[in-house]
């Protein structure tokens, strides 16, 4: 294994992170980098992927880039065979790549609701499904996917998202109570407000509610105790771990990274 001489909490660990061209995909694949694990990066923006791959090939270490969408199966199909075929194995998949789109339920066109569906949902669906077999033939295996604390309650105009990200949930506590036996693990991380590009897709609300970008922000942050939003570094840290062998006796669970602004 190539990884084996780079020392880390990930060491000769062989890594499939979608997402990985900006934002908490790209804080992932740098961390995971960094900890010793080899990588297969993917996202549809070949030249955001090649930056991240500079940045993450700093750690030594074996860094594949190969743009495809998630949503699509065919690509996906591709995708799960060329990372086999070049990394050898799939040890942890990181289920990553998302997109956001806020409007009121009534106002949703069906497009929007479809395309929320297809990437946060049967992306990771798709992903996982393929990796898995791999996982359960080798009876080992580590599954992170991001779902969000819109995975886990109500929020006001993104009825698609949380339904995509509810869906994430169900389906990360299923497939963890059939890949337990097989010694896989599958969790999810639920973050809350994290500073990337997707929160600037937060000026909607304000559109919505015919307030200022700043005040929609404001109020984000008076319910979060911290009282700040989380940067993706923060988020890595906690994928670190579950994709490592520290978490090796968790699975089937959804954790909350929010600032504590969901308890439960
Ligand atoms: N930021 C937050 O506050 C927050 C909170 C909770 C959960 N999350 C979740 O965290 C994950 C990462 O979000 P982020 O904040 O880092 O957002 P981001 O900056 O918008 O990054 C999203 C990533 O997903 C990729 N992507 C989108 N559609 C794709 C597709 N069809 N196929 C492959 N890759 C695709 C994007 O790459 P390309 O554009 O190059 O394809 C990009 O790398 C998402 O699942 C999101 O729902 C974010």
């Amino acid at each position: 294994m190539a990884a084996e001489a780079r020392p880390g909490r990930l060491a000769g660990r062989a890594a499939l992170v979608t997402g990985a061209s900006r934002g908490i995909g790209r804080a992932i694949a740098l961390r995971y980098a960094e900890e010793g694990a080899d990588l297969f990066l993917t996202a549809t923006s070949a030249a955001k992927l090649e930056e991240t791959k500079a940045l993450a090939a700093r750690h030594g270490g074996k860094v594949v880039t190969h743009p495809a969408d998630v949503s699509e199966r065919a690509a996906v199909v591709a995708m799960v065979e060329a990372a086999l075929k070049t990394l050898g194995r799939i040890d942890v998949l990181v289920n990553n790549a998302g997109v956001y789109k806020a409007a009121r339920l009534v106002d949703t066109t069906p497009e929007d609701f479809d395309r929320m569906m297809k990437v946060n949902l049967y992306g990771a669906f798709n992903v996982m499904q393929l990796a898995l077999r791999h996982m359960q033939a080798r009876k080992s295996g580590k599954v992170v996917n991001i779902a969000s604390t819109a995975g886990k309650w109500m929020s006001m105009n993104q009825s698609a998202y949380n339904a995509s990200k509810h869906a994430l949930v169900g389906l990360t506590r299923c497939a963890a109570l059939e890949m337990g036996p097989f010694g896989v693990n599958v969790n999810a991380i639920c973050p809350g407000f994290v500073e990337t590009e997707m929160l600037e897709e937060f000026r909607a609300h304000g559109e919505i509610l015919g307030v200022p970008f700043e005040e929609v922000k404001e109020a984000g942050l008076a319910r979060v105790p911290l009282r700040r939003f989380l940067k993706p570094e923060e988020i890595a840290q906690l994928a670190v771990y579950l994709g490592s062998g520290e978490s090796d006796g968790m699975t089937g669970q959804s954790i909350l990274i929010d600032g504590g602004m969901l308890m439960v």
